[in-house]
């Protein structure tokens, strides 16, 4: 399902907002052809060279020379981190000042929100809510081209199945199919109604290819994998991004299996420009040309950047191999220099796509960036995503949603009164003064009915048990107690990778110490990443995983609590037992000798001291209300490769409250010339409905849904039984059949 781009809210809301006329391809690439002809060798060259402005550095800063001298010297194509319409301004004026005055383009990681914040990736992806997820791009890419940027570093479409490393908060989580379905939708919020419009930036699919699978989970590592893994895990998102139009892709610091990826040929020129015809550009990441010197695929800066453009690397991020030594390189042979025109074709193209030849400040509006951001409806869309993302983990005796009624709720926890807590490794341009923390948001519902009694307990890495007393204090005078507990911003993201993902310090000490008050515990866990908490799990009555939610926290969480909102979300990742089942994912093989009671005993696959399954699966996440699933109905159960099935089945609200379900559909293929996972999602949907409403939900099952790679890595059917199963989550499948596809 490819969502049409949405409306430019922002735009609609500022009838100043002027569109550039679309210009036809061939109009474009005339331009392109003659502007190439004027250039020199070093013209072209600076065209592939990008630096970083200081600040927000993820890696080591120019050193050699005036970076601003270098862009009046046409050295310079593209900055990244310079921010806001006043500096995107000055620093392009600077390059008006070259001898072609080829406009920079001017890029930023905005990952998830600019000046308004919005959920990290990962807890956007558990909304499974594309319209949402396509929303909130969409404000995001409004906000930041108002402040002068061209280009976000986003989506990262990376597939991970390891929470010990630390960007799973900047992905989808570990599944193809919706981080495929997130992908686009993530695409086509950024790009809006495509380059050109002042509400348009270009999307960054990164990191190409395969970082998520770094072994151990450790940031950067080695990737060491099959062909099949990469083709049907991982690859996936990012053929869904490239189809979806995505301008430009990112490579990765990652070798894959001896390869490193910025020179990596296949990769970059069979794979993505060849097989998938991708059109636009690639951009390295932060220096990771001249890191394949440490890799030992290069013996110096030279070598590398010979490795990476030839290997079909467009653009050097912050790495000087390109500045330092195309021409040599050119001049030696190495290079030929239709490559060097190719890269710089592409770059050119997508700058005048972007109609930064017509006007190279169009982005860089002061007037129109005060009042772009922070627009109400921006932090309304905030607030609505962010109440999505957000999961029931445990309801006993439907201790939630709470009564705006009671006298006297304890808030405890080091994340009750978090501020950047709240907004995620990846905030860039977030003002404090913007943000609902929890505190403020229980307020803002409650008013002056209830007394929230606070006390922090602990803080996030504590050792000391201090301020548990006062916190017992509170808990012990209260009616309820919600305890905020979790990580610190920085614990996940960019080289934060963790062996240790346990809630961090004494958290759950806490947590056991109010859990024994005997008060009923509604428990909010907040973090970047699936972590562990086992006694929480056992004990607390309520769990709420509501990640690191953005600007409009405190209010989305609160929603939830008290019942404004019913909670929806479904894990996009599996949440481990122990670090020792890492990695821990739905879509495994079965092996020879299955686990029998989830236990590896009597020679079974499996731990003999912790079941294979993880604490919560993927696909999970409870309701106020209940469903009722039924009448699975197929049009067919014998069909042929060039036919379909629909699947019908009906949902119904059995429950108190309206509420939304999401009707996910699993798909295995019993026996192939090579083994399928056990069970794989092929569709979803994601429904509302009153008490005692019905829906009835259908999925359509084809050759899309069944092909798979075959022993020759060709993609098509293989006629044999399949089991059909639809449940609530990956591990509680209500309703299952089988059909066969025939010859
Ligand atoms: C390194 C990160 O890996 C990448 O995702 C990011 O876009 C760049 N730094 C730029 O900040």
């Amino acid at each position: 399902m490819l969502l049409k781009p949405l409306p430019a809210l922002t735009i609609l809301l500022l009838g100043s907002v002027t569109f550039a006329q679309q210009k036809p391809l061939s109009a474009i690439d005339k331009k392109v052809e003659a502007l190439l002809a004027k250039m020199t060798l070093d013209e072209k060259i600076g065209q592939l060279n990008q630096y970083s402005a200081d600040g927000l550095a993820t890696g080591p800063l120019t050193e050699n020379g005036n970076k601003f001298q270098q862009i009046k010297e046409g050295k310079v194509g593209a900055m990244l981190n310079v921010r806001g319409a006043k500096d995107t301004r000055m620093v392009q004026g600077y390059a008006m000042q070259s001898r072609l005055k080829i406009p920079l383009l001017f890029g930023l990681d905005v990952i998830h929100g600019y000046r308004t914040t919005f959920p990290i990736p990962l807890a956007e992806a558990a909304s499974w809510d594309m319209r949402a997820i396509q929303s909130s791009a969409r404000v995001s890419a409004t906000e930041a081209a108002a402040g002068g940027i061209h280009w976000t570093f986003a989506p990262m479409v990376d597939i991970a199945r390891d929470p010990r490393w630390g960007r799973v908060m900047e992905g989808a989580g570990e599944d193809p199919y919706l981080g495929s379905m997130i992908a686009a939708a993530r695409v086509h919020g950024f790009q809006g109604n495509g380059l050109g419009n002042l509400d348009a930036v270009m999307a960054c699919v990164k990191h190409f290819a395969a970082y998520g699978a770094a072994i151990g989970g450790r940031d950067y590592n080695t990737v060491d994998i099959s062909d099949r893994t990469l083709w049907e895990t991982y690859l996936p998102p990012f053929k869904a991004a490239a189809d979806a139009g995505a301008a430009t892709f990112m490579n990765s610091f990652n070798e894959l299996n001896g390869i490193p990826a910025s020179g990596n040929r296949y990769l970059q020129t069979d794979i993505l420009k060849g097989k998938w015809h991708f059109k636009g550009f690639i951009v390295s990441d932060w220096g990771s040309i001249s890191e394949m010197v440490a890799h030992g695929f290069a013996k110096d800066g030279k070598q590398a950047g010979e490795e990476a453009i030839n290997a079909g690397n467009d653009m050097d991020m912050e790495g000087h191999s390109y500045i330092n030594n195309l021409a040599q390189l050119v001049k030696e042979k190495k290079v030929p220099m239709s490559r060097v025109d190719d890269a710089v074709r592409r770059i050119l193209r997508k700058k005048f796509e972007m109609g930064l030849f017509d006007d190279p400040y169009r982005f860089s509006n002061e007037d129109r960036e005060s009042k772009v951001l922070n627009l109400a409806p921006n932090h309304e869309i905030a607030r609505d995503v962010a109440r999505k993302s957000i999961v029931l983990l445990k309801n006993d005796n439907e201790l939630l949603p709470l009564s705006k009624n009671l006298k006297n709720i304890a808030l405890i926890g080091p994340l009750a009164k978090a501020d950047k807590d709240m907004m995620g490794f990846w905030s860039v341009m977030w003002e404090n003064d913007h943000l609902v923390s929890l505190y403020e948001g229980l307020q803002n519902k409650l008013g002056n009915n209830t007394n929230l009694l606070y006390s922090q307990g602990c803080d996030v890495t504590d050792t000391s048990k201090r301020g548990f007393a006062e916190a017992i204090a509170a808990a012990k005078q209260a009616e309820v107690v919600i305890m905020a507990v979790g990580e610190h911003f920085d614990m996940s993201g960019e080289a934060k990778s963790r062996a240790n993902i346990h809630i961090p310090g004494i958290q759950e000490d806490l947590v056991k110490a109010i859990v024994e008050t005997g008060k009923p515990v509604v428990v909010l866990t907040m973090s970047g990443r699936p972590m562990i908490f086992n006694y929480t799990a056992d004990h607390a009555n309520a769990i709420l995983q509501t990640w690191w939610l953005g600007s409009e926290a405190g209010n989305a969480i609160a929603d939830v609590l008290f019942g404004d909102y019913n909670p929806s979300g479904k894990l996009p990742m599996s949440f481990p037992r122990s670090e020792g089942q890492i990695p821990v994912y739905y879509n495994y093989k079965s092996t020879g000798r299955p686990s029998q009671n989830d236990l590896g005993i009597n020679y079974r696959s499996g731990y003999n001291d912790l079941p294979n399954s993880p604490r919560y699966a993927f696909g999970y996440g409870l309701s106020y209300t209940t469903f009722a699933f039924s009448d699975l109905k197929l049009s067919k159960n014998k069909f042929s490769k060039n036919e379909s099935t629909t699947v019908t089945c009906t949902i119904k609200n059995t429950g108190p409250y309206a509420g939304e379900e999401v009707v996910q559909l699993y798909l295995r293929q019993l026996v192939g010339t090579v083994t399928r996972p056990v069970k794989e999602l092929k569709g979803f949907e994601k429904i509302s409905l009153k008490p005692g409403e019905s829906k009835t939900v259908s999925f359509v099952i084809g050759k899309e849904q069944l092909s798979f790679y075959n022993q020759q890595m060709q993609w098509g059917t293989e006629p044999g039984e399949f089991r059909l199963m639809i449940g609530n989550s990956s591990d509680h499948i209500l309703l299952q059949d089988k059909f066969e596809l025939v010859n």
